[in-house]
């Protein structure tokens, strides 16, 4: 069963395979008028199930309009609604779900669901989030940024606040297509040692730096992410405030950075918080490029699970 569950459980030359296969599809869809047919339906018959346990815009819409441009069709499932968050064992879903639909994909507030589900499914399973990362997005940022600014590998990525799933993500990515890494954010809320360790066990610099100006310069790439996750508890808020404020993306970090930098955020931001109005709508900005990307990368991912 090929699952795309995390970026660093997937091999190297078949996450670059489905970054290349994403910017063919973009580019061939892209150059047709509005409203051309696709000519190749892949996914022709077969039916996605998209379960959430937790809101989404940006994963929704694209795995949706993504599916239906391969050919496929979708039902988008609330967890809460489903017997799964009344007490149903994951397991039995997965096993339920496999006889129905060819693919699941899934958002969950636990990891361990995930790979629960995964583990039962007999049907490929793709990772739309947990609380330890956000694999999807990650591979529409490497396309993202490829597109701007050519390989990605020997670049240094720069990461300015909560040491999320996210940044977990951008670890990952770090060691599976090369590219140097710098943290720069609190103490408390640094990435797990299990994530700067998968990278630099890969042969890629990870660097912790607590002065943001520092550790943005020379980067070609600065990014950050809301500074309270869904998985966060509001009573965090506050204090997450308080220690972050130093982390904000704003004109004079980017300015530190140089002009070659890009700017990146996977939405939903605060605006004003974790980066300015003036950063996020700039010239060095691809937030929405990246808001894009996601589809033309999941329609790589859900290929490759499914062999098509
Ligand atoms: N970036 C992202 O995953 O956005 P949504 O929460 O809107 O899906
Ligand atoms: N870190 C954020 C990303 C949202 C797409 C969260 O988990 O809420």
């Amino acid at each position: 069963m090929t699952h795309f569950l995390d970026i660093h459980k997937t091999a190297p030359a078949d996450l670059r395979a489905m970054i290349d296969s994403a910017r063919a599809m973009k580019e061939a869809r892209n150059g047709q008028p509005k409203g051309t047919p696709d000519a190749d339906l892949p996914l022709a018959n077969h039916m996605v199930a998209l379960i959430f346990e937790k809101p989404s815009t940006r994963t929704r819409v694209s795995f949706d309009v993504g599916v239906r441009q391969l050919g496929g069709q979708t039902m988008v499932l609330s967890g809460s609604d489903m017997q799964l968050g009344h007490g149903e064992t994951i397991e039995d879903t997965a096993r339920v779900l496999s006889r129905y639909v060819d693919m699941i994909m899934i958002r969950t507030f636990e990891e361990a669901t995930l790979l629960e589900l995964a583990e039962a499914a007999t049907v490929p399973v793709i990772n739309g989030l947990t609380n330890r990362s956000h694999p999807c997005q990650i591979m529409a940022d490497i396309l993202t940024f490829e597109e701007h600014r050519g390989p990605i590998a020997g670049r240094k990525v720069v990461w300015s606040g909560d040491g999320n799933n996210v940044c977990a993500s951008f670890l990952h990515a770090a060691g599976q297509f090369g590219f140097d890494f710098t943290f720069t954010g609190p103490p408390t809320l640094d990435p797990e040692p299990e994530f700067v360790g998968f990278a630099r066990e890969q042969g890629v610099s990870v660097q912790i730096e607590r002065d943001p100006h520092k550790a943005v310069e020379g980067a070609d790439l600065v990014v950050t992410d809301t500074w309270l996750s869904m998985h966060d508890s509001k009573s965090a808020q506050e204090r997450r405030h308080n220690q972050l404020r130093p982390y904000q993306v704003n004109e004079r970090l980017m300015a530190a950075a140089g002009p070659q930098a890009l700017f990146m955020h996977c939405l939903p931001a605060h605006r004003e918080e974790e980066a300015t109005s003036a950063v996020m709508d700039g010239p060095q900005s691809v937030i929405f490029d990246e808001a894009e990307n996601r589809l033309h990368a999941q329609k790589a991912i859900m290929r490759w699970c499914l062999g098509l």
